[in-house]
This record gives C-alpha cells, structure tokens and sequence, in this order.
C-alpha cells in the first residue's frame, strides 16, 4: 500500500494547534451557540428556561454538562423546520434521515453551513489520504441522505475531480473504476462488499484497481472487516463519521497514517460521552454514549445532542484534537440476549475470524417457547467448499461466539448470494420476536 501521509503543511493549522488554543476557540464558539440556540429556536428556550439555565451561565466548556440533553423524539416534535434557527430564505439546503420509525428528522444549512461542512469534510478527505488532483469514486448515495452531496462538497473543496455515482448499478461500479482510475473511494463498508463480489463475478482482480484508500463510514465495521477489505483491494481502509442531525460526514474522520480511531474535528463538533443510564458525564477513556454540541452551525444549531452511538474519547495522535474509538454499534442495536448485551460487530469480528465464511451476514431474532433465540445467517466464501467443510464452518463460528461472547446462537451457513446485499447501509437485524 502507498503511503498516503499527507504534507505537515497542507493541514489546517488548528489541526494540530495546542489543546489551550482549540478549547479557547470552542468556548468562544459555544457561548455563542448556546446563545444562537436559545434566542433563535422556542424549541431550546423552553428547554433551557424549564432545567433553570441560561447561556450566560457557561463560563468554561465543563458548563455545558449543566444543560439540557436534546434528543432524536425533540427533533421529530419539532417536525419540519421548528429547530431552525434563521428565516426560511436563507436556508440554502434540507437534508432529511427516513429513521426506522417513518417520520423523517430534517436537518437545513445555510451557505456558511455549507462552506464550514464542505472544509471539515475535505479535511477528512486529506487526514484520509487524498489531496488536489486526485479522482473520488464516491459511491454514497446522493439525495436526502447527506453521504452523498457531503462528500461531494468536500471533494470540491479539496480539488478533486469527483464521479458522483452514488448506490446502485453495482456492474457499473466496477465497471466506472476500472475504466476512470479513481485514488479513492467513498461508500459503506457493506456495500464495499458487494462492490467486491461483482469485482469477483467479473473476473477481475480488485487489487489490481486504482483504488489506493477507501474512506467508509455510516455504518458501523470492525477492524477484521477493515483487514479483510484492505487485503481485497490492496488500498487502506479509513474510517469516517458523523449523522446528518450534527451535520453529516466530516464530524470526525481516521488519519491514514495512524488508523487508530477517528479524529474529531473539534473546532465545529463539542463532543462529550456519558453514561447512557444516568446521562452523567464519563472521563476520557471510559465508554459511553457520545454527544455532540453543534458550536458554529447557523441554520440548525444542535445542543447536547444524544447520538445513541456508543464508544469513547481518547486524546489525539497524529491531530492535537481528541480521538473517539471505532464505534462499537448503537444502543438501539443492542440485542439483549438472554440477559447477555450483544452488538452485531461482535458477530462480525467472530464471523471474520473463520476462514471458509464471507463476510455477509445478517441475524434474525425470534421468541419461540417466551425465549430469546438468535440466528445467524451467513455464506462460504465459495461454491467449492463441500458441504462438510460449510457444517465445519458452522460449528467454529458458533463456538467462536459462544467463546467470544458468551452466547449460543444457531448459525445458517446459507448458499453463497443469499444473504440480502447492501447498496447503502446493512440491514443486520431482522427481528420477528412478538412486539411487546
Ligand atoms: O450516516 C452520515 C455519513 C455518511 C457518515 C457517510 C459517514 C459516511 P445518518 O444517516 O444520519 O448520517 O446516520 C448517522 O450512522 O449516528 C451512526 O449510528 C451511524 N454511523 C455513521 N458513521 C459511522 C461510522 C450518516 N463511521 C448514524 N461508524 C450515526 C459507525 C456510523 N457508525
């Protein structure tokens, strides 16, 4: 693999300015979003007025703890423009996430919005290995959905020829990339996989593309799922994060040269992580909830905003801004099994670890007998392995689990094309338990 490090110079200086010089810079910024927030949107005066708090109360970043969380069901509430900030007319773009629930969250920016996600997101493009002049396959898909349009941003920031492909059409995927030669390409790691079956129904070696990084994200993957990808394409495999309500991709993305977490980019996102029972802060180092404060957004301007997603804060390495661990899954992708916490990245760690099964897979979830039962349906990585080698295959990825953590599941080693392919984000769980 190339080494993509880029150029000392070529990073924002804040980047890698001192940690006294970002956290000035983000209470600056947070006492005048506190403020934006609760002058410009009912939504946050009335939260701030009924927890007893008022902008003026935060004098150091610590404050913030003091005030109210936000939550997904707020925004919803608030359904569709009552959590912005500005006139209408100066809304220059809406984005909206469909949610499992049906009613969509809408998110709007205004230019500056634009201009500050556009130059976070072609930071995440350079940490990751890509700069001016070079081609982005970017595969997320275009629409509501911020992957697409927020990556392109950035890409035409950063000064690189971008082919807006989006999902889909998979033969035309890697038919694009064979013939363009793009360095890079931007899409969710599942269906980064799929990309790779079509590469293999082709006849065509991945690791002979022009592909030197892939930057993935919108989902969560492991590092076995970042091994097994960067093997197949002979490219690194970089790790990009955000969610359309603090802004969308570019909230914190991995530096290729380290790959060791992913950096957030705390000059715009205030993060903190808490215990998602009690809501109390932890300390750097400890798991937890993550939870972002929005600290230069005009048109949306998000305070304490609880993601649902869980992992932990650490400091910087190759930037002086703080690291967040790979995320481990959602709380709302917690299985409860039996009284034993499982997340579907622990069955993809545990499937990886088998030789003979590829790396699709989904878990369905039923209640036969008022007992939790899980069913993991996966493939052999070929039509040549026999069927005692695929029962072979079966048995060490259930020990594997029962090993790693801690439970019995019952594993399908289904024919190989069954398991349902992703052209965005995996649907990993399939529940059939009654509803409660
Ligand atoms: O998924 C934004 C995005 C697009 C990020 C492209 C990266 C690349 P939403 O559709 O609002 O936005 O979904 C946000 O997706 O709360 C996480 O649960 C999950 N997620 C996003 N990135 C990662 C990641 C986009 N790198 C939700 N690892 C978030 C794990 C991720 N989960």
């Amino acid at each position: 693999m190339k080494d993509l490090t880029p150029a000392r110079e070529s990073l924002d200086p804040i980047e890698i300015a001192s940690r006294d010089e970002i956290t000035a810079l983000q209470l600056e910024r947070l006492k005048w979003s506190l403020r934006h927030a609760y002058d410009n949107v009912p939504f946050y005066r009335q939260s701030f007025d009924k927890a007893g708090v008022h902008p003026d109360d935060l004098h150091t970043l610590s404050d913030l703890a003091k005030f109210p969380f936000t939550v997904k069901t707020d925004l919803r509430d608030n359904y569709p423009f009552g959590m912005f900030a500005v006139p209408r007319d100066q809304i220059a773009r809406i984005h909206a996430s469909s949610g499992t629930t049906g009613q969509p969250t809408v998110v709007g920016y205004t230019k500056t919005d634009l201009d500050n996600w556009g130059h976070v997101v072609a930071r995440s493009l350079r940490a990751s290995g890509l700069k001016k002049g070079d081609m982005l396959h970017n595969a997320y898909g275009y629409g509501l959905f911020t992957g697409g349009l927020g990556i392109h941003l950035g890409a035409d920031k950063l000064g690189i020829s971008t082919v807006p492909i989006s999902g889909g059409m998979t033969p035309r995927q890697v038919r694009l990339i064979e013939d363009f030669k793009p360095n890079g390409i931007t899409v969710t790691p599942s269906y980064a996989l799929s990309i790779l079956d079509e590469y293999a129904r082709q006849g065509i070696d991945p690791r002979q593309s022009s592909l030197d990084v892939g930057i993935f994200g919108a989902e969560p993957w492991t590092n076995a799922m970042r091994l097994e990808i960067e093997q197949a394409f002979d490219m690194h495999a970089v790790d990009i994060y955000g969610l359309s309500e603090v802004m969308g991709p570019g909230v914190s993305c991995e530096c290729v040269e380290t790959k060791d977490g992913l950096h957030i980019w705390e000059d715009h996102f205030y993060p903190e992580v808490i215990n998602p029972v009690t809501g109390e802060l932890v300390a750097d180092g400890e798991k937890g909830e993550l939870v972002f404060t929005s600290l230069t957004k005009e048109a949306f301007p998000i305070i304490r905003y609880r993601t649902r997603d869980l992992t932990r804060l650490l400091a910087g390495t190759a930037r002086t801004m703080r690291r967040m661990e790979k995320i481990t899954g959602r709380s709302d992708d917690m299985i409860i099994l039996r009284g034993v916490n499982v997340f579907p990245t622990q069955i993809e760690e545990a499937l990886m670890s088998i030789p003979d099964l590829a790396p699709h897979f989904q878990i369905e979830l039923t209640k036969p007998d008022r007992m939790d039962q899980m069913r993991v349906m996966c493939e052999c990585v070929s039509v040549d392995i026999g069927p005692d080698a695929r029962i072979a295959a079966g048995a060490a990825l259930a020990s594997q689990i029962k090993e790693t953590v801690g439970i019995s599941v019952k594993i399908d080693v289904v024919d190989v094309g069954t398991v349902a392919r992703s052209e965005g984000k995996a649907v990993r769980i399939i529940d059939k338990r009654p509803k409660a």
